[in-house]
């Protein structure tokens, strides 16, 4: 044999780790966070195992917690203690994230996400007020999709139960960011460090730039939900944050999965409006728009690897068919290696212990 090339000779120890072209460090995780007004008492969320939602007197121990392994950054998402057609709980001074970021910024030394959406305050689940000032009605309404993991699924379409004359009713866009702006605000007043907004409304990013330096916030960064998909692994999220849809799906604002030029367009819009970090959800089935993104345009680019993409692996894990943390720390550097800075993942904790 005359082989010159010979890849192998770089794979044997202790070369391999030098030539290593990706590595995972703490310092790229974001970890989540639940924080849940209507509880007292931590509770498990069965399809994120490891995950609950804590009550707003937890929030500072959970941070630590997160603190412990290494990781800085977390995410706030929160469950308010009521719904109503609007939202409004959601810009509340006294509403559930507020209180905890107020906490959590007081007495720890994290980094602190907020997200920035609608979807968990309003009573319909849509990320915004509906069209037409209809007022959504939780209850009466639930005939498609459903609080299931396959949501978005079950929806019948574009005709939505209760829509007046038969028309399609939507979220009404530019009602809904002047609410994200207002969000925004609230957060930042409250201590948060960087505002994420994942509502998916023209303009959002635009909008809430423009409120944050208004009231002085001209340095709090958004870390736009950039390219954001209408995706089937939210669904243990929705169980999370109690944010399904009541009726319809998301997609009348979220992109479809088959669209890769569209989440060019997305990003780019959101560069103009202002953007500081650029984040593309899911992750892993979506590895070549991360790419995509990082080749193209210079800001950081974040990535979500989404509850269904730790709910599977668990499942998986939990059957004896996948080796957890390996599958796990794999998932992580791959999202890294195809040009994500960032990862959002509910992973953080368990991964940045092995590093
Ligand atoms: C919207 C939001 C969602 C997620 C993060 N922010 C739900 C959605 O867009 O339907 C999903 C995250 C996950 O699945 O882990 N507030």
């Amino acid at each position: 044999m005359n082989l010159t090339q010979r890849p192998r000779r770089l794979r044997s120890d202790p070369v391999r780790e030098l030539v290593g072209e990706t590595t995972l460090s703490a310092s790229d995780l974001i970890a989540p966070i639940f924080v849940d007004a209507t509880t007292d008492e931590r509770v498990p969320i069965e399809s994120m195992p490891g995950h609950d939602r804590v009550p707003v007197d937890e929030s500072v121990t959970r941070v630590e917690e997160v603190l412990a392994t290494g990781v800085q950054a977390v995410i706030v998402f929160g469950i308010p203690r009521s719904k109503d057609g609007v939202g409004t709980r959601a810009w509340a001074e006294d509403g559930v994230v507020q209180d905890a970021v107020r906490r959590i910024t007081a007495e720890t030394d994290a980094t602190v996400f907020t997200d920035v959406c609608l979807c968990e305050y309003t009573d319909h689940g849509h990320c915004g007020p509906l069209e037409d000032g209809v007022e959504g009605d939780g209850s009466s309404t639930t005939a498609a999709g459903g609080n299931t993991a396959a949501g978005d699924e079950a929806a019948t379409g574009h005709e939505v139960p209760g829509a007046r004359h038969g028309q399609t009713l939507t979220v009404d866009n530019d009602a809904a960011i002047e609410s994200l702006a207002q969000i925004a605000v609230s957060h930042a007043e409250a201590g948060a460090h960087v505002v994420a907004p994942s509502a998916s409304m023209d303009g959002m990013v635009g909008a809430i730039r423009e409120g944050l330096d208004r009231e002085g916030f001209e340095s709090v960064p958004i870390m736009s939900y950039a390219a954001k998909y209408r995706s089937a692994f939210y669904g243990p999220f929705r169980d999370a944050a109690d944010g399904a849809p009541s009726f319809g799906d998301r997609r009348h604002y979220q992109m479809d999965p088959g669209n890769a030029r569209e989440a060019r367009r997305e990003v780019a819009l959101d560069v103009e409006q202002g953007a500081d970090v650029l984040m593309v959800k899911p992750a892993l089935p979506y590895l070549d728009v991360i790419a995509d993104v990082r080749r193209k345009f210079d800001h950081p680019v974040a990535a979500y690897n989404v509850s269904g993409e730790y709910a599977m692996l668990h499942a998986a894990a939990e059957n004896g068919w996948l080796d957890l943390e390996e599958t796990a720390y794999e998932s992580l550097l791959s999202i890294k290696r195809a040009g994500a800075d960032l990862i959002l993942t509910y992973f953080a904790e368990d991964v940045a212990e092995r590093l």
